[in-house]
């Protein structure tokens, strides 16, 4: 047990390092948890999809992704953030589709409201395609309620930061996936590489698909391309013997239109 007295007076180095913590808490509060991000969380706790935000899994410059509780176990909440930086790096094929969808009038909240509103609908059309991504529960104006994919309340890790058991069947099991996304829901996720793609029990999962792309779209060839440049060199590190033209074989990038490289 500590002396009491170090509890009730702290040490000036303590006190120190709780004004840090209480600086970086507002710093999150700040950001995140503007009054409409407070109201719809709110509303999403009044419909039953969760209870409590517990702490963030991930904050980025985008977004974050908080852990929640509820009747029903666990949540994963993606909050995107309310403020221009998000676009700053989504490329212009995203853009131009935002704009066709919000209007000219479209203010950056609209862009964003719209923005999570696909996330939500991609991950529904890669369920219905037997692709492994989280359930989507619900989604209100910048707020997206999805699956929590984890064990024991702790997040699975992305496949950059994961030990594989059997790195030859996550490749494999990884493919399948992917090529389901491709033929069965005729989509190109646009930024996949081992940071998008969880890993729970050698079980991979694809995330954050805001950006995924129809196979038609004459860039969607060069996406998938790039996508799989870097599997490859990730599973080859890990002794796969595989390509970037092997595993874009292996996920029928070969059926895809060639497109109109600049
Ligand atoms: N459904 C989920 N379950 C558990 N953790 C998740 C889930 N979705 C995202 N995460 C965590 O949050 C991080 C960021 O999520 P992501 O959708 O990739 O957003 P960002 O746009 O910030 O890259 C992921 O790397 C992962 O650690
Ligand atoms: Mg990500």
């Amino acid at each position: 047990m500590s002396d009491p007295d170090e509890l009730l007076y702290p040490t000036r180095t303590e006190r120190v390092e709780d004004r840090r913590k209480e600086r970086q808490q507002r710093k999150l509060v700040d950001e995140f948890f503007d009054h409409a991000t407070l109201l719809a969380i709110g509303r999403l706790v009044n419909q039953g999809h969760f209870q409590s935000l517990d702490y963030p899994i991930s904050t980025g410059k985008e977004g974050g992704v908080f852990r929640a509780s509820g009747p029903n176990g666990f949540r994963a909440v993606k909050i995107y953030r309310i403020g221009n930086s998000i676009f700053r790096h989504v490329p212009p094929y995203v853009i131009e589709w935002l704009r066709r969808e919000v209007g000219a009038m479209g203010n950056t909240a609209r862009m964003i409201y719209a923005w999570t509103r696909r996330e939500h609908t991609v991950l529904t059309a890669l369920r219905a395609a037997d692709v492994r991504v989280p359930q989507p529960f619900a989604c209100f104006r910048n707020v997206l309620v999805m699956e929590f994919v984890g064990a024991d309340g702790l997040p699975a890790p992305p496949m950059q930061e994961a030990v594989l058991g059997d790195p030859s069947a996550v490749y494999s099991d990884l493919t399948t996936q992917v090529h389901r996304m491709v033929t069965s829901a005729h989509l190109v996720h646009g930024d996949l590489s081992p940071y998008n793609v969880l890993v729970l029990e050698d079980r991979p999962f694809l995330i954050d698909v805001a950006q995924a792309i129809s196979t038609e779209h004459p860039q969607a060839r060069e996406l998938l391309e790039r996508d799989a440049a870097h599997f490859a060199r990730y599973f080859r590190r890990l002794g796969v013997e595989t390509s970037a033209d092997e595993f874009f074989e292996a996920v029928g990038g070969r059926q895809l239109p060639v497109g109109v490289s600049a």
